[in-house]
């Protein structure tokens, strides 16, 4: 087997079909449907390691559950793994793992055999969490463009699920992206409205008001979105609305910053060049960050019930 590129992870435990398994053994073959077809559902999540406290916590792990199981329907399997299965089997590799960092999480159930395109089952699972921290832009803030490509519409390959096959569109745009020189992209909706990015949600400040696509616009349902919504409201007082938006709106805008799980909370500091606002993250992404990085942290109180700790 030639040697995957990266750092080494040989080290870690994997879970899959049931099974704790040692890194190189975790395998699937070439021929699979998810492979062929990109026949799989997945979910990424993180765990944040507050040191202080000497704990490990998983951020929303539930809501990831029941997106992979929503995932699933939507691609028609078989047989949908339960997120609660999914969930126990997390936190067993977690304690297996012992990680004492913050982590990346994938949870996936795919469809495995040698079926073919419209194959639903048998259905295979996995699991697999390395060390990740954040991303240097989440403090620098991103130079973002605006695609020639388009974002895959709910009609043709639903956003919604989070699928293998979806990232197709999505690595298109980056490919785009990194071609032109740009650290982000983000992409317009069939009809021309901003959607999402490559793989974050996005938010732009005007007149005060926190204004976002809305889950019509062809974006994945994110659990950070959500997590935002609720921060800015409910903890920053900041009103928050759900709506188709324009591009040109992001000239109007005194701050842009893109939301996900491998993108936190990242400023925007230009689109397609042109600077938002001062070219720098401006006072409200800040002052969310910090109360995003508290909460994931456990340095706050989690009043939501969003960390499950390992
Ligand atoms: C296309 C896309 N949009 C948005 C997000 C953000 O979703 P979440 O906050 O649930 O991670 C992701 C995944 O991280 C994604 O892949």
């Amino acid at each position: 087997m030639a040697p995957a590129a990266g750092p080494d992870y040989s080290g870690l435990t994997v879970y899959q079909n049931g099974e704790f398994v040692a890194w190189d053994e975790a395998r699937v073959h070439v021929f699979e449907p998810l492979v062929k077809y990109g026949a799989g559902a997945f979910e990424g999540a993180r765990g944040y390691w507050n040191a202080e406290a000497g704990q490990l916590n998983l951020f929303r792990l539930d809501a990831h559950m029941a997106r992979l199981e929503l995932t699933q329907r939507i691609m028609g399997f078989a047989e949908i793994v339960s997120g609660e299965a999914m969930a126990e089997a997390t936190l067993e590799l977690m304690r297996r793992n012992g990680f004492r960092e913050a982590v990346h999480v994938r949870q996936m159930a795919y469809v495995s055999g040698w079926g073919g395109s419209g194959a639903t089952g048998p259905i295979g699972t996995s699991i697999v969490a390395v060390p990740r921290g954040s991303s240097p832009l989440v403090e620098r803030g991103c130079r973002a463009q605006i695609s020639s490509w388009r974002r895959i519409a709910d009609a043709a390959m639903p956003a919604r699920a989070k699928s293998t096959a979806n990232y197709g569109n999505a690595r298109l745009a980056s490919v785009q992206a990194a071609r032109d020189g740009y650290e982000a992209s983000l992409m317009l909706t069939g009809h021309g409205k901003v959607s999402e990015g490559e793989g974050m949600c996005v938010f732009l400040l005007r007149d005060g008001i926190a204004i976002t696509p809305s889950v019509t616009s062809d974006i994945l349902e994110s659990i950070t979105r959500d997590a935002v919504i609720h921060l800015l409201r409910e903890d920053l007082d900041i009103e928050v609305v759900e709506r188709e938006v324009d591009r040109s709106e992001f000239h109007a805008a005194t701050e842009v910053f893109f939301c996900g799980t491998a993108w936190e909370v990242t400023p925007v500091n230009s689109i397609d060049g042109a600077p938002i606002g001062a070219g720098v993250p401006g006072p409200l992404t800040r002052r969310l960050q910090a109360a995003f990085f508290d909460l994931v942290h456990g340095r706050t109180p989690d009043r939501r019930g969003w960390l499950t700790p390992v």
